[in-house]
């Protein structure tokens, strides 16, 4: 992580829940100092606990942007416009980067909340974030500049990878694939333990077996020099037990209903957008 062996831009977060200390533990872990983190929050329990860790906190949101050059807004949705409004005087006289994690809540909202020339970008980060397996992808508004990019993937590269999108609307998108896509596997999880419990295994095996595979499929994928498609390719023998199966979940079609559930979801983003 080069920027932050070098940066000493103060981080603070606004809402210090899971995400927010996911991505603490993730800036920590990579060697960033607790003293130039700040976050702030509701509960006291909360902030005593990064509190002990060093991190710098406090119950005001507008003392946090007041000391910070980047601002993680990491509190639910529902009550993103009442904090925004509510630091818009401090952000209007303090130069800071704006970072929203938020789902559904747009860069002209949050621009419109906080005042025109404010730099913002938005992220959506998704839960393996929280094992540092997380994948994030941003964008930002046209004031932001190339060292605001650099420093929000260092931030969101602490807790896994991420991406840069070239517009807002493609944001609609990953909330279909990576936003929500932890569940599909938990479903597709759940289905084959299920399978292999009818099967006759018992439901102890059939998790660790099933988990591991799981696991395994995406390190093997993730580290191939080649696409899913062939690694699927070469583990189906031709009259073979994986073939037998591809050919049911291909008759069943598979593929379209994969298609029909990733096109609601992210119909259902735009529209949380647009409320
Ligand atoms: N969890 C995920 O996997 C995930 C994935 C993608 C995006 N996100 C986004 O990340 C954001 C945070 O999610 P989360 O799961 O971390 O939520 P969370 O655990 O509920 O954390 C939010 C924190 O903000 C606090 N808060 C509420 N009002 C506040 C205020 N006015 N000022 C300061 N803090 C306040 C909450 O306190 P109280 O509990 O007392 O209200 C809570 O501690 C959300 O916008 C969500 O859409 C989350």
């Amino acid at each position: 992580m080069p920027w932050m062996s070098t940066n000493t831009s103060t981080i603070g977060f606004i809402g210090a829940g899971n995400m927010a200390t996911a991505l603490i533990e993730g800036l920590l872990a990579n060697g960033y100092s607790p003293a130039s983190l700040w976050a702030s929050d509701t509960s006291d329990t909360r902030l005593a606990a990064l509190s002990q860790k060093g991190v710098c906190t406090t119950a005001d949101n507008s003392v946090l942007v007041s000391k910070c050059d980047i601002v993680v807004l990491a509190v639910k949705p529902q009550v993103m416009a009442t904090v925004v409004s509510a630091i818009a005087p401090t952000l209007a006289k303090h130069d800071c980067l704006l970072i929203s994690i938020a789902a559904g809540i747009t860069l002209a909202s949050l621009s419109q909340w906080s005042h025109p020339r404010q730099r913002i970008v938005r992220c959506m980060p998704n839960t393996p974030a929280l094992v540092q397996l997380g994948a994030s992808a941003c964008c930002g508004n046209s004031m932001i500049s190339q060292s605001d990019r650099d420093a929000t993937t260092a931030i969101v590269d602490a807790v896994g990878i991420s991406c840069w999108l070239d517009n807002e609307k493609q944001i609609d998108a990953v909330t279909a694939l990576s936003g929500s896509g932890p569940a599909y596997f938990f479903l597709l999880m759940e289905a084959m333990q299920q399978a292999a419990a009818a099967l006759g295994l018992s439901e102890d095996i059939s998790r660790t077996l099933c988990l591991q595979t799981a696991l395994g499929a995406a390190t093997l994928a993730s580290r191939s020099a080649v696409d899913v498609q062939e690694l699927r390719r070469q583990v189906t023998s031709p009259g073979g037990t994986t073939e037998a199966a591809i050919r049911q979940f291909e008759s069943e079609k598979l593929r379209e209903i994969v298609m029909r559930a990733m096109q609601q979801a992210a119909l259902r983003s735009e529209e949380l957008a647009k409320n």
